[in-house]
């Protein structure tokens, strides 16, 4: 049977280091589902909003020929729930998150790939700024 990957993240901006995280969870075998974090969820934690809307980003990542099934992730504390809730047999995260879901081995197989090196979208706002 298909396993159900989830992740979650901001996916602002979006570039290959997004992309190949998706594209190496939808090579676990299976049904890709993506939480992205709302803009008021970002401003909670990052206190900015990010560039493109919760809205766009979403239908970016809808887009994907790898991606599913995407929903919108409120509040960090639903973390659980939402694993529960779409039923995920594992979850994947970028090794900047390493170790920092190793709660969720309870309910679901927790997975940390390498991150892109060299790209973010901070990285990407950096550079358009120094660049005016
Ligand atoms: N990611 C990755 N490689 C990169 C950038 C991001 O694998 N070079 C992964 C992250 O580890 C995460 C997902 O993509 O699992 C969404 O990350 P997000 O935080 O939205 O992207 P960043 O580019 O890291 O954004 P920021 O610079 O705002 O932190």
């Amino acid at each position: 049977m298909k396993k159900r990957i989830i992740t979650f993240g901001t996916f602002d901006l979006l570039h290959i280091g997004h992309l190949n995280i998706l594209k190496r969870a939808k090579q676990m075998g299976g049904h890709l589902i993506v939480g992205i974090s709302t803009d008021q969820l970002n401003f909670n934690k990052k206190a900015k909003k990010p560039i493109y809307s919760q809205e766009e980003r979403l239908q970016l990542i809808e887009a994907l020929g790898v991606v599913d099934e995407v929903f919108y992730e409120e509040s960090l504390a639903l973390k659980r729930t939402y694993i529960i809730e779409h039923r995920a047999d594992i979850l994947v995260m970028g090794n900047d998150w390493a170790g920092k879901f190793d709660e969720f081995s309870d309910i679901c197989e927790v997975t940390y790939f390498p991150r892109t090196p060299s790209i973010s979208s901070s990285e990407i706002i950096e550079i358009v700024r120094q660049t005016k």
